[in-house]
C-alpha cells in the first residue's frame, strides 16, 4: 500500500479568545483550578458567522496555498468531526463545493471524536492507494462550544473550538505507518438525533477516561516505536491529543521519555478533540520547529471509547 507524507498544514481558529477568568464570570470556577487539573489557561469560541464549517474552509484553503497545489490535485478529502453544521451534507462534502474539487473522488465525514485525526488520515491512505492522484486533503475540526452545557462547570470549562487541515502526498520512502483501535463504551457521550440513551450535552466520566488516556497513550507509542524499531533518537515530534497535561506528562513519565519532543498548545487551545493533532502540527510548522523528513509520532485517544496511533514524515513544503 502506498505511503503518505504530510507536505503542509493550514488552520481554521475564530477569532474569539475565552480565557479561565473570563469562564469564572459565568460557572463556580477559577484560573487556578482550570490550570492546574489541565493545563488550560484559554480556549477560542466561535462567534457570529463562524462555524465548524468556515474554520474548515478557511484552514482547508491555508493548507491547499501552503502546500503550492491546486483543488484538482486532490484525490479525496476526508473530515474527522463529530460537531459538523449538518449530519448531510457532510463538511467533506461541503468543503467539496466550496473548494472546487473534482467531482471523481471520495469525500466523507468520520467520526471518532479526539481520535479522529488518526482515523481520517488512515482512511485517506485507503483511498489515495486506489487513485490515481497524488494528495489527500485531511481535516480535523469541532464546534465543542456549540455541544456542550455552559453551564456545567465540570465540561465546559475544558473544551474549544478549531480546525486544522493536512495536505498528504504519496511517496515511496516516506516512513509511515498507523493503526487503529476501540473499545464500545460509553464513558463520553454527546446526544444526536436520539437523545433517549443520554442527556444531550457533551459529557464525560473524568476520571475514567483519564486512566483510560494514560494507558492508551503509553500502549500507542511503545507499540508504534516497536513496530517501527524506533528509539527516541529517531523521534523528532511526539504530537498527542491535546486533552490535559497532566495525562501527556504522566505519560512521559512512564515511559521515562525525553519531555521537549512532546508538544502541547492546550494551555491556548484548550481540548478541541478531532482538531487538536492537527492543530498542534500547524503550530509546529508556523513557528519553523519542523523539518524535511522530521519523523512525528501521532497518538489520539477520546470518545468511543477510540484510539490510535500514527508515525508519519514531514516532507516540507
Ligand atoms: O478529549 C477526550 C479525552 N478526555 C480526557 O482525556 C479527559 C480526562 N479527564 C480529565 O482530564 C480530568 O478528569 C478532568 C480535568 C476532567 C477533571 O479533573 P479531576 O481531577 O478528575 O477532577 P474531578 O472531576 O474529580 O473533580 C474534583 C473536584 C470536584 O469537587 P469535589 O467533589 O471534590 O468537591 C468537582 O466538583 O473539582 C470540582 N470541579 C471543579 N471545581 C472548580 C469540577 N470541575 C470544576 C471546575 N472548577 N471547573
Amino acid at each position: 500500500m502506498t505511503n503518505l507524507k504530510l507536505i503542509a498544514c493550514g488552520m481554521g481558529l475564530p477569532k474569539k479568545v475565552v480565557t479561565n477568568e473570563d469562564m469564572a464570570k459565568t460557572v463556580d470556577t477559577s484560573d487556578e483550578w482550570i490550570y492546574t487539573r489541565t493545563g488550560i489557561r484559554a480556549r477560542r469560541f466561535c462567534d457570529e458567522g463562524e462555524s465548524n464549517f468556515t474554520m474548515a474552509l478557511e484552514a482547508a484553503k491555508n493548507a491547499i496555498a501552503a502546500a503550492g497545489i491546486t483543488p484538482d490535485e486532490i484525490g479525496c478529502v476526508v473530515c474527522a468531526t463529530f460537531t459538523p453544521d449538518y449530519l448531510t451534507p457532510s463538511l467533506a462534502c461541503l468543503l467539496q463545493l466550496h473548494l472546487g474539487l473534482s467531482e471523481d473522488i471520495p469525500a466523507l465525514d468520520v467520526n471518532s471524536a479526539c481520535t479522529g485525526f488518526i482515523y481520517a488520515t488512515t482512511v485517506a491512505r485507503g483511498f489515495l492507494d486506489q487513485s490515481d492522484r497524488e494528495y489527500a486533503l485531511v481535516l480535523g475540526v469541532e464546534q465543542l462550544s456549540r455541544v456542550v452545557d455552559m453551564t456545567d462547570r465540570a465540561t465546559c470549562v475544558l473544551f474549544g473550538d478549531g480546525g486544522a487541515a493536512a495536505i498528504y502526498k504519496k511517496s515511496e520512502s516516506a516512513a509511515f505507518d498507523s493503526f487503529l483501535g476501540a473499545k464500545g463504551s460509553t464513558e463520553i457521550t454527546c446526544g444526536g438525533i436520539s437523545r433517549e440513551i443520554v442527556p444531550s450535552p457533551l459529557w464525560m466520566n473524568g476520571k475514567e477516561v483519564f486512566r483510560f488516556a494514560v494507558g492508551a497513550m503509553y500502549r500507542c507509542i511503545t507499540d508504534l516505536m516497536e513496530r517501527n524499531q524506533l528509539t527516541w533518537e529517531d523521534v523528532d515530534h511526539v504530537v498527542c491529543h491535546q486533552a490535559n497535561a497532566r495525562i501527556i506528562d504522566r505519560c512521559i513519565h512512564k515511559l521515562k521519555a525525553p519531555e521537549e519532543k512532546f508538544y502541547k498548545n492546550m494551555d491556548h487551545l484548550g481540548n478541541t478533540s478531532a482538531a487538536s493533532i492537527p492543530l498542534a502540527i500547524a503550530e509546529l510548522e508556523e513557528a519553523g520547529r519542523i523539518k524535511a523528513g522530521d519523523k512525528l509520532l501521532l497518538i489520539g485517544f477520546g470518545g468511543g471509547l477510540t484510539w490510535g496511533g500514527a508515525l508519519i514524515t514531514y516532507g516540507g513544503k
